[in-house]
């Protein structure tokens, strides 16, 4: 809220693992999301939707361990919050189990009594509208979102809808950038684009796809800042060229 008053943008990347959470504590990045994309890029899944809310809290735990410095939030997975009381349950877990300083939820006027009461209730929530993922089975796939008038307006209203129920941000996905915009200048709240480009007040990324870990997914949105496919397999190749020739491990490296 500080940052948008201020005019500087939020930046933010997914985070599954402890590896990754350590490395990345030491930069400058101000959230961490352990997404439940996490059920794509850390289990392969095609959807979102298998992973389970004690998968997620494991997850939440690792990247909690080793990121004590910036903001953590926690998706709240599909199923896990399908009442007022399944969401508390859940949101209540993650933080305590899952140590996550604030939970995600996908929906808006659908899901704006859950979040009224888990704010009420002192867990922070980050909203979450556009492409859903969750949703992706309702939607018909993962294309743009809300390139109607009449599904601008009820995405509008629905961001309007989570900022009264307390919601402290709200994630924007692919939906136009007019839109976005507009969005961002109508709620008090920060919005955090992926794919909404540049006119919200902050930008995600998942982890691996910036690292460039995952070649197969190349979606418009998507800048890649590394290319770690090709790191990695060079590194793995040259040590199993090292093996074969006896190269590894040397002297110095035995007992
Ligand atoms: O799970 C996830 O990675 C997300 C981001 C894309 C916002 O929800």
């Amino acid at each position: 809220m500080g940052k948008k008053k201020a005019g500087e943008k939020i930046s933010c990347l997914t985070c599954y693992d402890y590896t990754m959470a350590e490395i990345v504590n030491d930069t400058e990045v101000d959230v961490l999301l352990v997404g439940d994309s996490a059920a794509n890029v850390m289990a392969g899944a095609d959807t979102t939707l298998p992973i389970t809310l004690d998968q997620m809290i494991y997850h939440s735990a690792a990247v909690v361990r080793g990121a004590p410095r910036p903001f953590i939030v926690g998706d709240l997975p599909f199923g896990a919050y399908g009442t007022v009381r399944q969401c508390l349950e859940s949101a209540f877990r993650m933080m305590k189990e899952g140590g996550v300083n604030a939970v995600k939820l996908e929906g808006g006027r659908s899901v704006r009594k859950s979040v009224r009461k888990m704010v009420r209730l002192g867990i922070p929530v980050m909203g979450h509208l556009g492409l859903m993922p969750q949703s992706v089975h309702c939607l018909g796939g993962y294309g743009v979102r809300a390139t109607t008038d009449a599904e601008a307006e009820r995405l509008l209203s629905d961001a309007l809808a989570l900022e009264v129920a307390g919601c402290f941000a709200v994630v924007l996905e692919k939906i136009p950038a007019a839109l976005a915009q507009e969005v961002t200048l109508r709620l008090s709240i920060p919005t955090i684009g992926i794919g909404a480009g540049a006119g919200v007040d902050g930008q995600i990324l998942v982890l691996q796809d910036m690292l460039g870990m995952n070649t197969a997914f190349n979606p418009r949105f998507l800048r890649r800042y590394e290319d770690l496919t090709k790191s990695i397999r060079g590194a793995v190749n040259h040590y199993v060229e090292d093996v074969r020739s006896l190269e590894f491990p040397s002297g110095e490296e035995a007992y």
